[in-house]
């Protein structure tokens, strides 16, 4: 539980997890003016694949549906995941490349053009009318977190333990 307090809401966990997204994408543009081998390269980009993976599937699973409900607008909470899907689609084109292919590089890049344009539109969107809407953003933190741990390392989902109801 104390890990999670570093996060007082779930804003405030996943847009951790875009900083560090970002910071990793900006290691790799380093990596491949550097002429790092396409080995390293490829942990990397793996990395920030999978760390992405997880991340959408955080707030697909938990986040947007509460934030959609407590904001009431569709319309954006569609866009956002027809952005997700672009990015699963990269993420799985470059999953199936061969590192020192010599449109590698280009294709991690467009991921993080890609991945930026959403987060800038959550932040300036989404992350804002959840935080002004009665969506409970505090109490989502424990979910999210441990949700994002059973993802990372593989372990199979816990049978729901009867869902608690939390008086208004
Ligand atoms: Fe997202
Ligand atoms: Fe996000």
């Amino acid at each position: 539980m104390s890990a999670t307090l570093s996060y007082p809401d779930a804003v405030d966990l996943l847009d951790a997890d875009h900083k560090l997204a970002q910071k990793m994408f900006l290691d790799y543009k380093a990596m491949s003016q550097d002429g790092a081998p396409s080995e390293a390269k490829r942990t990397l980009a793996a990395k920030i694949c999978q760390d992405l993976s997880v991340h959408t599937q955080i707030e697909e699973e938990i986040f947007y549906p509460a934030v959609r409900e407590a904001i009431g607008d569709d319309a954006l909470m569609d866009e956002a995941l027809l952005e997700h899907a672009e990015a699963k689609e990269l993420i799985a084109r470059i999953r199936r490349m061969a590192p020192n292919d010599a449109a590698y590089d280009d294709m991690v890049q467009q991921l993080f053009m890609s991945i930026m344009d959403h987060v800038m539109e959550e932040r300036e969107q989404i992350f804002l009318k959840a935080r002004y809407s009665t969506a409970d953003l505090r109490g989502m933190v424990p979910q999210l977190y441990a949700r994002k741990k059973e993802l990372q390392t593989g372990a199979p989902a816990p049978a729901p333990a009867g869902k608690k109801k939390v008086p208004a």
